[in-house]
């Protein structure tokens, strides 16, 4: 398995003009050492620009938060890897369950992953269930959306794949609601073993799977040691730069 450390910020919609962009890294560039973790930062697409400026000499990586399957022509609205690449973009997230649900399609999401690698960004692919329940489907739905995502993935390109699980039901809540590191532990194992089965253990090996939902940093250092993930892709707790620095900081401390 992988060492590398990653946690990532997804500002979503809650820091949304160059300006608090700026004053939130004036803050945050003096809380972490960069190195271990890697840090990243999802700004909205209109200040990805900005913000990738403002990082220009930090090891701070700037992405994404969704990222188009189209590259050029009449496609309204959307924005392709290249676009974001020449705006200094390193990354793209893709298939977030918010984006999943207004309507971004299994195809939709299997072919941006595609175009996103072969255009040299990292892509961040999410993945998980919408609630739980005893009879574990859940394992189902993860499989089918690796395996949906991953059907025409370019395998040369697995150093460039990162999993986020995040299962819906613990996005947007508070530390108390998310996963347990035990069943974190159990799901991370389990989504190792379907991209070995999917891509082959050898490509599968390096890459990083992380967590998202509920992280916060009175749980971060648990889910990371005990639960066995790599990192986080943070969404609320990365809206104030002090808490998301707490969670990088535990993510840096050795195990107890
Ligand atoms: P949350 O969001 O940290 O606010 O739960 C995570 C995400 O949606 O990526």
């Amino acid at each position: 398995m992988s060492k590398k450390r990653l946690v990532i910020g997804n500002w979503k919609q809650y820091i949304s003009t160059p300006q608090e962009a700026k004053k939130y890294l004036s803050v945050f560039r003096n809380k972490v050492r960069t190195g271990s973790p890697e840090v990243w930062i999802a700004p909205a697409f209109t200040i990805v620009s900005a913000v990738s400026e403002s990082l220009k000499k930090n090891a701070i990586k700037v992405g994404a938060q969704s990222v188009s399957s189209y590259t050029s022509g009449a496609h309204t609205g959307e924005v392709s890897p290249q676009m974001l690449k020449a705006v200094g973009a390193k990354f793209a997230i893709i298939g977030h369950s918010e984006r999943r649900a207004i309507g971004e399609s299994d195809t939709y999401i299997a072919e941006s992953l595609a175009k996103t690698v072969e255009a040299g960004l990292s892509a961040v692919l999410c993945v998980g269930e919408t609630q739980r329940d005893e009879s574990g489907n859940y394992f189902e739905s993860i499989t089918s959306q690796l395996t949906s995502a991953l059907a025409q993935f370019p395998r040369a390109y697995a150093n460039k794949l990162i999993i986020a699980y995040e299962p819906v039901w613990a996005i947007g809540k508070s530390a108390e609601h998310a996963m347990k590191p035990g069943e974190l532990q159990e799901m991370q194992i389990f989504i190792r073993k379907i991209l070995a089965d999917l891509l082959g253990r050898e490509r599968a090996q390096p890459i990083v799977v992380i967590y998202g939902g509920a992280v916060e940093p009175e749980n971060a250092y648990a889910l990371l040691h005990e639960g066995g993930v790599a990192g986080f892709l943070v969404g609320h707790a990365s809206a104030d730069p002090k808490p998301f620095a707490a969670i990088v900081a535990a993510c840096a401390a050795r195990a107890r």
